[in-house]
């Protein structure tokens, strides 16, 4: 047995340049989408109390904000309409409207950064009266047919408006089967599928409903989000959404599933995405502001993290940070950087 004191690893994390050779790569910004959240209008930048650093854009202002990022080499964005309350409707309609904000966008964003990787998010919530993924049934529960046959027509529109991809978070069961064969029959067949497959009801979502305007009214997600304490079922629905023809699986959140990301990399050959949340990205900041810790090194580390436990794709808020703060050159807690 090679032990100490013949084995001694502190050898080699003696300098910064041997440590370099030997440490993972620091995930680059074309491994993340950054998630943006659209609104109507001209000009709009509406700081997101909830997220510091992160605002609502209408189209043109979101424009501006991608131009850096878009030179630094960011992979893409995923988007998020959010609309006023009073244009909701119980089923959800609003989501499919071809003139609505999100196909804007996209079609904005492919015209101006033909090359940029643009998802959108396929979900009802925002465009619900009640805040739940889909409609309702009599008994007031998530009607699945229903979300399923709706979340297949707003996939149909974010294609044609010109999306890479888009990105069914809404948890009902079939929807990336019925997404694949909606946007095939429409000849879209070049349209990818990234599902959130691995989805959690997870109380690290509250920023980002602040910002999304997309808290149930009543009730709770837990009828279709997975359960966190329930490991099996979770990744059985990845290997579920693999079989229905998703082209990247997703897990989400992040930092506390990362077994769930590493565990899901034994078992697919497909592309997985991690969705580093808003509860993630907020508690950094609100940590950092109380002078409870380095916002820099916090972010490093968990990026880091995510990447390690085997994630491809990076969806995180960090991503327009990345030049000013978590960028650079060098290695992973090491001082080239
Ligand atoms: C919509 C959706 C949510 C998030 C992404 N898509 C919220 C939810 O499920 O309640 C959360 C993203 C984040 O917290 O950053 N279904």
């Amino acid at each position: 047995m090679n032990a100490y004191p013949e084995r001694r690893m502190r050898r080699l994390r003696q300098t910064p340049r041997i440590r370099r050779m030997v440490e993972m790569e620091f995930p680059g910004l074309g491994r993340f989408l950054w998630p943006v959240f659209v609104v109507e209008g001209q000009g709009v930048k509406q700081p997101i109390a909830a997220m510091p650093g992160q605002f609502r854009y209408s189209p043109d202002a979101l424009i501006e904000a991608l131009t850096p990022l878009s030179e630094l080499g960011i992979g893409g964005i995923l988007v998020f309409g959010v609309i006023p309350n009073d244009r909701k409707d119980e089923t959800g309609q609003p989501a499919y409207d071809p003139a609505g904000v999100v196909p804007q966008t996209v079609r904005l964003v492919r015209e101006r950064f033909p090359d940029l990787v643009v998802f959108t998010d396929v979900c009802l919530c925002a465009y619900t009266s009640h805040g739940h993924c889909g409609p309702l049934d009599r008994r007031g529960n998530v009607d699945n047919e229903a979300a399923v046959a709706t979340l297949a027509r707003v996939a149909i529109v974010h294609a044609e408006a010109g999306a890479t991809g888009v990105a069914p978070s809404a948890m009902m069961d079939g929807q990336v089967q019925a997404i694949r064969r909606a946007l095939d029959a429409a000849g879209r067949a070049e349209t990818l599928i990234m599902s959130y497959s691995t989805k959690f009801a997870s109380s690290f979502y509250g920023p980002f409903r602040n910002a999304g305007g997309s808290s149930p009214r009543h009730g709770d997600r837990r009828s279709y989000q997975a359960s966190f304490a329930d490991a099996r079922r979770a990744l059985l629905e990845s290997a579920l959404d693999e079989a229905e023809g998703a082209d990247i699986l997703m897990v989400k959140p992040a930092l506390c599933y990362l077994d769930m990301i590493a565990r899901l990399r034994e078992r697919t050959d497909l592309p997985i995405a991690a969705y580093n949340v808003s509860g993630e990205y907020s508690m950094l900041i609100a940590a950092a502001e109380r002078g409870w810790g380095d916002l820099r090194g916090m972010v490093r580390e968990s990026i880091t993290g995510i990447a390690r436990a085997g994630a491809d794709i990076i969806i995180s808020y960090w991503a327009n940070r990345y030049g000013d703060l978590i960028g650079g050159r060098g290695q992973v807690g090491g001082e080239m950087r």
